[in-house]
């Protein structure tokens, strides 16, 4: 039997998650996870989503149960992947010490998602360092489990460049080859990020312009309705653009009949096709793919302590893996002073 690829990837629970979620990764990772040729380590990282949200401990752990329910809603699948809690694996956290010795202050500051993420949080002064050095818990997150394949969106391409660096630095360091380099594996172009419902380009909590996996039918259609399509198409019989258009945008993405859309669009184009029939039909479009994982996260949310058993007995199961490559690291720097 050849050795499987290890595929790791995970997600800060500071909210439910949504359609730029689902497209943007889920959907890619549960495909992954079926095809058999990976074992999977898929990682809710609450001590990553605590390094902005210290002080508000409780939104962090109502949102752990509604990510591993969006989780199990999608497909991901605790007999195929191995669904496990940050916070619950120590040697991360060791991990993270040995490897922060290995990494400048200069470089923390260079890395262009934490940089961003900085400015737009507005930290000022009070930039925790727990946040600064969140790439490098991060490449503890990947080595731990000794990854190589780790699908993320287009901003976490950084955090593997970096995790890359780390690899390289301490086998070098220490005349080992312990851990291993990762590979990242990006969105294909123009498909990481959905915009929001309002033309934002980006789908976000914050930003109020969200479908959830966890929305009602009722939900999902008055969002479909308030979307941003053309502010010149006034009239039925005005001519419409569908560039820029939510309704279009979303339709090359989620409607398989790529022939209804070209036709769509060729009509709106025209004149004479209105925004509430466009709309409509979108809403069955994603009516469709959203029913079975809406029925699925329902029945799922019915049973909340059989989601904890599942996120606890994988993050045993975790842990050891974890616990055995720490214990090669500290081995690989000389601290395994009484074996
Ligand atoms: N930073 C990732 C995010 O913002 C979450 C994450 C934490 C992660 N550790 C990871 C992703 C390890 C991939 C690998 O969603």
């Amino acid at each position: 039997m050849t050795k499987k690829e290890v595929l790791l990837t995970g997600d800060r629970p500071t909210g439910k998650m949504h359609l730029g979620h689902y497209i943007g990764s889920f959907k890619n990772r549960v495909r992954m996870q079926n095809s058999g040729q990976y074992d999977p380590y898929i990682m809710i990282a609450d001590t990553q989503a605590l390094t902005d949200n210290a002080r508000n401990p409780q939104k962090i752990k109502d949102s752990l149960i509604e990510v591993a329910l969006d989780y199990l809603a999608v497909g991901l699948d605790p007999e195929k992947s191995t669904i496990f809690v940050q916070s619950q694996i120590p040697a991360l956290h060791e991990l993270t010490a040995y490897y922060l010795d290995l990494v400048s202050v200069a470089r923390l500051e260079r890395n262009p998602t934490v940089k961003a993420e900085i400015k737009q949080k507005g930290f000022g002064d009070s930039l925790p360092a727990g946040f600064l050095i969140y790439p490098v818990s991060q490449a503890a997150d990947i080595t731990a489990f000794k990854a190589t394949t780790v699908p993320v969106g287009d901003d976490q391409a950084p955090m593997l460049e970096q995790t890359r660096e780390i690899v390289r630095t301490f086998n070098h360091t220490y005349g080992v080859d312990t851990l291993v380099e990762p590979e990242a594996v990006l969105p294909p172009k123009g498909q990481g990020r959905l915009p929001g419902l309002d033309g934002n380009a980006k789908m976000s909590k914050s930003l109020g312009n969200a479908i959830y996996l966890s929305d009602s039918k009722e939900e999902l259609t008055k969002k479909v309705m308030s979307m941003y399509t053309d502010p010149t198409h006034v009239r039925v019989e005005d001519p419409g653009h569908v560039e820029g258009n939510m309704v279009f945008t979303y339709l090359d993405i989620f409607d398989p009949d790529k022939e209804k859309v070209a036709q769509l669009k060729a009509d709106y184009q025209k004149g004479g096709l209105g925004d509430v029939k466009i709309k409509r039909y979108l809403n069955e479009v994603l009516e469709k793919e959203l029913a079975p994982i809406r029925e699925r996260r329902a029945e799922f949310a019915k049973d909340k302590q059989a989601v904890y058993d599942m996120l606890e007995a994988g993050s045993k199961k975790a842990n050891a893996i974890a616990e055995q490559t720490a214990k090669e690291v500290r081995e690989a720097i000389g601290f395994n002073y009484f074996s």
